[in-house]
């Protein structure tokens, strides 16, 4: 593929060099167009050696070639990494005051944005209209992370890592394979009350879900996430439905279970909520020394939708596991699958730092009579498009 990339001027310039490496290294033509602000953050040499191509800044540069716009016209895709305030609110106007506004202007390639800035500068309703006009007109964003930024600040503004942003790439010029069906993805963990400051929950954080929901969207799908107590912002460009209870998420899923091609499971589901649930704050005093909360059994969403008569949705279950053993992990998964009459379950093993909240994940997806139909390690973007995969060939 020819790759663009755009190089904003912002400290995150230097990750970016990273990312194109992995691009060249992967067999694409990068050719770079850094503003001059950039080149304040990071010399042209290191961008040339690294993407193997002169690069372009100037307007005026190769007129007779009408350089402004046969990059933008000659690209598959143009990425823009990091991108600034500055820059984003150019493109949300079509502005073209430099070599890389004018070619995003003069192309029709996919249009991937990867911005990095200060919280404030992220969180503020200008910058947030101008990413949610660029989305609307189709541009995939690679959300910046939250930590520590340059000064001692801590918060969201940071540039994605760079194998996050280079899966985007990939995802922005991927097939649209799921255009024309709905996918509903549930996502997070629910939270059984026990009284009005206390509950029952787990640890998911949501990431897996939101990167099925993403992954699905890019497809072309049209998506519904119900998302349980999530930690992480739901994406734009599809249907939001935040929930908490397990009952108030069986209800979501029920009510959008009709017309959907695809259901994925990935939400944590408590299986017992309390059988009473104190209308006050629960007072040590009153409890006393030892306490014991009487819990009863939640629905199971997921065999309440495998119980339907065909043709249903193709329905993908997770299983998190804490099974070290590769084929006892396979076995609870189509053991799961047969039980609640799923089409597929994907299963992934947690333990300290491996599935939840993790960046990455592992899983194994398994199909009827415990036939695995694919191995997964990646990111959980990865993990998501191999679980897409899987449940198209359902369909099929
Ligand atoms: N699930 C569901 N409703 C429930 C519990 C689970 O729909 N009440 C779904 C989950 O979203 C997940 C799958 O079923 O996709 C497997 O969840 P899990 O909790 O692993 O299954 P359980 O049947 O509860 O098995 P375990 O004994 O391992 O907890």
């Amino acid at each position: 593929m020819r790759i663009v990339v755009g190089v904003c001027g912002g400290i995150a310039a230097y990750k970016v060099v990273g990312v194109i490496r992995t691009l060249v290294l992967q067999g694409h033509d990068v050719h770079v167009i850094p503003t001059d602000e950039a080149l304040r953050f990071i010399g042209a040499p290191t961008l040339e050696a690294i993407s193997r191509n002169p690069i372009a800044t100037d307007l005026f540069d190769g007129v007779a070639e009408v350089k402004h716009v046969a990059l933008g016209q000659s690209a598959d895709v143009i990425l823009i990494a990091p991108a600034t305030a500055n820059t984003i609110a150019k493109l949300a106007t079509g502005l073209s005051d430099n070599l890389l506004t004018n070619s995003v202007l003069a192309s029709t390639a996919p249009l991937v944005i990867a911005p990095a800035m200060h919280t404030e500068m992220w969180q503020n309703p200008a910058t947030q209209h101008n990413v949610a006009t660029l989305v609307d007109r189709g541009a995939h964003i690679v959300w910046p992370e939250s930590g520590q930024l340059t000064g001692s600040d801590v918060g969201v503004g940071r540039l994605a890592e760079p194998e996050v942003i280079v899966d985007a790439v990939t995802a922005a010029t991927g097939p649209k394979d799921l255009a024309g069906k709905t996918v509903v993805v549930t996502a997070g963990g629910t939270r059984e009350p026990i009284d009005p400051v206390r509950f029952i929950g787990n640890r998911s954080s949501g990431r897996q879900g939101v990167a099925l929901a993403e992954a699905a969207r890019d497809r072309g799908a049209d998506v519904v996430l119900i998302g349980a107590n999530l930690e992480v912002p739901p994406p734009i460009g599809i249907e939001f439905a935040p929930v908490s209870t397990v009952a108030e998420l069986r209800d979501a899923v029920v009510s959008r279970a009709t017309g959907a091609d695809i259901i994925v499971m990935a939400a944590a589901v408590s299986d017992y909520r309390p059988v009473n649930v104190a209308e006050t704050k629960m007072k040590k005093d009153a409890v006393g020394d030892a306490v014991s909360i009487d819990l009863t059994a939640n629905p199971d969403i997921l065999a309440e939708l495998g119980a339907q008569q065909h043709p249903r949705p193709v329905l993908v279950g997770f299983a998190a596991e804490t099974e070290a053993d590769a084929d006892a992990l396979a076995a609870l998964g189509a053991g799961k699958l047969e039980r609640k009459n799923a089409d597929l379950i994907a299963v992934n093993r947690v333990d300290e730092g491996r599935g939840f909240g993790a960046a990455d994940n592992e899983a194994l997806i398994v199909a009827s009579g415990g036939r695995i139909v694919a191995t997964v390690d990646g990111s959980k973007r990865v993990v998501a498009d191999a679980i897409l995969d899987a449940a198209l060939e359902v369909q099929r």
